[in-house]
């Protein structure tokens, strides 16, 4: 399952914040924003609860004025702040002009539902009039071309705009010099602190039946390990802990200490990004 519809709880972590500034700041000025950082840092996870697409892709298949709307789409429409996609793989200016279309359509949709409003027709003209931000995950994916369809949309629509992907994809876009002097703002997805990941690891203990006593060495010792380990970088907490798990459930162990984590990190990849 992609990791945009994913089931697990959201942290709301100071990076989420700052983001949600960043997000703010671009839908206020209608300016086109970068976000970069490394894989796993929880930048599509961030987009997500900002935007909720899951509410209004509802639309996607039920365009039925006739059909009342669900209560889980009413209740939670309030918390869509703008229209969500991901850059497919294979892409051209076509498809992205056509993405953006039926997801903004999809939010104006929603948006008159809500108002209890009923003219479909002025609405696919003026969808993405509707739409106060897009935000495109995986905008490294982009050509020239379909940046350049981006672009034009940007013009004619004027909604803010996000261009999210890998450390790097701010210094390819300052190359395209009429893109470029449209963005205002640059923003880096930072990892958690280690705070939080304080926060994070007294849950993850829970979870797996213990008790985290900050009094007790071997606790605090396989702690730090994990935060050597991970640096904070979400994805790797969350695979190191199903690790831990694993280890713990074949060889039927009661406790964490560092000499598990190493275990757990041995089973591991990491790259060199951290
Ligand atoms: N705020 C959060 N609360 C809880 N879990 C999170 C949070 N942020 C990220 N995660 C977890 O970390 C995983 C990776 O996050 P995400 O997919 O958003 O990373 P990413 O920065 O988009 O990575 P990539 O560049 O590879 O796309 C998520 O599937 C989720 O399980
Ligand atoms: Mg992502």
């Amino acid at each position: 399952m992609n990791d945009i519809y994913s089931t697990k709880p959201f942290i709301q972590t100071k990076e989420y914040k700052r983001f949600v500034e960043f997000a703010q700041s671009c839908m206020e000025y209608k300016y086109i924003g970068i976000c970069y950082g490394n894989p796993g840092v929880g930048k599509t996870f961030s987009a997500h609860e900002f935007t909720h697409p899951e509410v209004f892709d509802y639309y996607e298949y039920n365009i039925d004025f006739n059909v009342p709307l669900p209560q889980k789409v009413k209740n939670n429409f309030h918390k869509c702040n703008g229209v969500f996609m991901t850059v497919p793989v294979c892409n051209t200016p076509k498809i992205i002009k056509h993405i953006v279309y039926s997801k903004t359509l999809n939010y104006g949709n929603a948006a008159l539902r809500i108002k209890d409003e009923r003219d479909l027709r002025v609405l696919v003209m003026e969808a993405p009039k509707q739409c106060p931000l897009l935000i495109v995950d995986e905008a490294d994916r982009l050509n020239y071309n379909a940046l350049e369809e981006l672009r034009a949309l940007f013009d004619e629509y004027q909604f803010g705009l996000i261009l999210m992907g890998m450390p790097g994809i701010e210094k390819r876009l300052s190359r395209y010099a009429q893109l470029y002097s449209r963005i205002g703002f640059l923003h880096e997805f930072k990892s958690i602190t280690k705070d939080e990941m304080m926060f994070l690891f007294e849950q993850k203990w829970k979870k797996l039946g213990h008790q985290f006593k900050a009094n007790v060495y071997l606790d605090v010792e396989a702690m730090n390990e994990i935060i050597k380990i991970t640096h904070g970088n979400f994805r790797l907490i969350y695979r190191i802990f199903d690790q831990i798990e694993r280890i713990m459930k074949i060889n039927n162990l009661q406790s964490i200490n560092k000499e598990l984590v190493e275990a757990a990190r041995n089973c591991l990849v990491i790259g060199d990004f951290l």
